[in-house]
């Protein structure tokens, strides 16, 4: 009897938790005797056929890391036919039972067209934008948002400590606001600036002058509705007011994996190693994790 060949990649930006994946699947391959084939850099690498070798114990051992120790990569091809053509290729030659891709929007559009392609697919959610259409969250965006909640925290201490100053915070989040505004909610901020809003701006503008006099104001934007230096001098230019402008970028994709982004990725592994090819994982808000069918 053959023994199922599981392959597995990340796709796309790195985020909290696709290590926890890795172990995920890594452990539910052992549990069912079938063989992790571990796929570098992305769908690229994919397309060259260059897989990587994992001792015993080494997924579990960097679980608990942020980014992807299997490197990844933003492959356009996918989004075309000669793309798709080359991949079916590759899980030909590499004798794959199932493909297991952990990655944002884009890349689970890329999932949707290798199903439709004939291609055993099982798409994992892994963003820190916390933007893939009808699911409640994404494996990595809490770790984002925390991170910035914590930069937010730090702040506060120094807008205390010397009044009357504002402050913008800048996130990632690409096209979504989701990333800024759950910064903002969670810590407890009226302003925040997103793409999907353009009255959020006018509303900082017309808030910023009243929260500086009363103490301080820090506005949160998302980058997708901007440039933070751009958003920065629009609110000064405006209010009349100097705005100092801080810039998360890459950190918040770096920020340790929270317990629940872990989770959901030891899950999400779990689960896809004994799933059905022609699944994407669903991953709620409580941590838990079900399988949800790719159209046909
Ligand atoms: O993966 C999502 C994301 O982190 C977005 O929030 C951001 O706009 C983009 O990736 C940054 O991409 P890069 O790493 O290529 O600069």
């Amino acid at each position: 009897m053959t023994t199922r060949r599981i392959g597995f990649l990340t796709s796309g930006g790195d985020a909290p938790g696709m290590n926890a994946a890795l172990a995920g699947v890594a452990d539910g391959c052992e549990r069912v005797g079938a063989t992790l084939v571990p796929i570098a850099a992305g769908f690229d690498g994919l397309a060259r056929g260059v897989t990587t070798a994992l001792g015993p114990g080494d997924a579990e051992a960097t679980m608990h890391q942020a980014g992807s120790r299997l490197g990844t990569s933003r492959w356009s091809e996918l989004r075309t036919a000669d793309g798709v053509r080359t991949i079916v290729g590759s899980v030909a030659r590499l004798r794959l039972d199932v493909l297991v891709v952990a990655g944002g929007a884009g890349s689970l559009a890329g999932v949707a067209a290798l199903h439709a392609a004939g291609v055993p697919v099982i798409g994992i959610p892994a963003t820190i934008d916390g933007d893939v259409a009808g699911h409640e969250t994404t494996m990595g965006f809490e770790s984002a948002v925390a991170y910035a909640v914590r930069v937010v925290d730090d702040l506060r201490a120094s807008a205390r400590s010397l009044p009357h100053r504002a402050f913008l915070v800048e996130t990632l989040g690409g096209d979504s606001g989701n990333l800024a505004r759950a910064c903002a909610e969670a810590s407890g901020l009226e302003l925040v600036v997103t793409p999907e809003d353009p009255g959020s701006l006018e509303h900082a503008v017309a808030r910023l002058g009243p929260l500086v006099d009363r103490g301080y104001a820090i506005v949160v934007a998302g980058e997708g509705a901007g440039p933070g230096h751009v958003v920065a001098d629009e609110l000064s230019r405006r209010t009349n007011t100097r705005v100092r402008l801080t810039v998360l970028g890459h950190g918040q994709r770096a920020a340790t994996p929270t317990v629940r982004d872990r989770l959901l990725g030891l899950r999400s592994g779990r689960l896809a190693s004994r799933a059905a090819p022609g699944h994407v994982c669903h991953q709620r808000l409580d941590g838990s994790v079900d399988l949800e069918p790719l159209a046909p």
